[in-house]
């Protein structure tokens, strides 16, 4: 048992963000518990092990074991993802195991836009992400939600933003609304200083960046010595027609991010009803943080 080393319970070490806190968690020094469902392949235990992170195999739903898990821990963070049975159903049996356990201090796996504020009804994922808030804020335990706007990889990858081969940054209503961005790995080293910080306040809110789609187009036409151009595809309304069409079309409905969840959180960001209203970027001074600038810049040269 490790007796000197602070013991964070993790639970989504084997997804994209869960895996990149655990590494950051490792290195500022903490013992990493990293709770796996029962078929987790040997191939990705193992990787977890290579990386110093213990792994506990449990069934969410065997709640002895679930308390168990949570002995001696100070914090749990949860980076799980899903629909409904994750995100309501499985994130609230793993907090009901932390406040049983004794554990003091809950992070959520939110890692978002601000959803405090968006209209009801408007971002399915992040709706499940507020309806968990309630239920948080009711338990016996001190929470600390992660709020972080959009991912910054999110600028060359799926977010039709940057529109890299017509050179145009594509934006709706306003190309003067300020958006938050913030690369996984900032996110992940900030929520690992935050899980061994013991005095976090309810929420803590990161941006890698803060940029418009004018500055975007400035960024790109400077990085590609190209004239990137603006253009609007349109205002928050026909936004919401065309999601609200590629929802009613879409088969999958189970799918966790479909095309017309990636919409409706390009909705929260450009109407600013998920911008975060302050930075708490400093409360952690060695930090160093990936600017937009940076993502695009790395992106065209690799
Ligand atoms: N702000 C943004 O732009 C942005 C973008 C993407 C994601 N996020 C957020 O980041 C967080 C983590 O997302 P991610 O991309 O890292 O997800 P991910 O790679 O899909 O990983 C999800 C994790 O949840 C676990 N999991 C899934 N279903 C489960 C279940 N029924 N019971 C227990 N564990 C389950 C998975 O375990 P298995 O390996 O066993 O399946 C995995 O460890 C989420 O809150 C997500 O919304 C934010």
């Amino acid at each position: 048992m490790n007796t000197t080393r602070t013991t964070i319970l993790l639970a989504g070490a084997t997804g994209d963000i869960g895996e990149r806190i655990a590494r950051a968690l490792v290195q500022q020094g903490a013992h990493v518990r990293a709770i796996v469902r029962p078929h987790t392949s040997a191939d990705k235990l193992e990787h977890l092990h290579q990386l110093g992170i213990d792994t506990l195999p449990v069934d969410y739903k065997d709640a002895a074991a679930m308390q168990a898990a949570c002995a001696d821990v100070s914090c749990v963070v949860s980076a799980l993802n899903g629909l409904r049975d994750v995100m309501m159903d499985n994130q609230t049996l793993l907090l009901n195991a932390a406040v049983q356990a004794g554990v003091p201090r809950f992070i959520p796996s939110d890692y978002s836009m601000d959803y405090r504020n968006l209209p009801e009804g408007s971002n399915r994922n992040l709706n499940l992400r507020r309806e968990f808030m309630k239920r948080l804020d009711q338990a016996p335990i001190a929470a600390t939600s992660i709020l972080n706007g959009a991912f910054g990889e999110l600028l060359t990858g799926m977010a039709p933003i940057v529109l890299f081969r017509y050179k145009r940054i594509l934006y709706w209503e306003n190309a003067d609304q300020l958006l938050d961005f913030t690369i996984k790995d900032n996110v992940a080293a900030y929520t690992a200083r935050a899980a061994l910080d013991p005095h976090t306040p309810r929420f803590l809110y990161i941006a890698g960046d803060q940029v418009t789609a004018r500055q975007l187009a400035d960024i790109m036409t400077e990085l590609t010595s190209q004239h990137y151009r603006l253009f609007r595809a349109g205002g928050h309304k026909r936004l919401e027609r065309l999601t609200a069409i590629a929802r009613r079309f879409d088969g999958k409905q189970e799918d966790p991010f479909p095309a017309w969840q990636g919409m409706q959180y390009m909705n929260g960001m450009f109407t600013g009803a998920g911008k975060l209203p302050q930075l708490d970027n400093d409360r952690y001074p060695d930090m160093q943080w990936t600017s937009a600038r940076q993502v695009l810049s790395e992106h065209i040269s690799s």
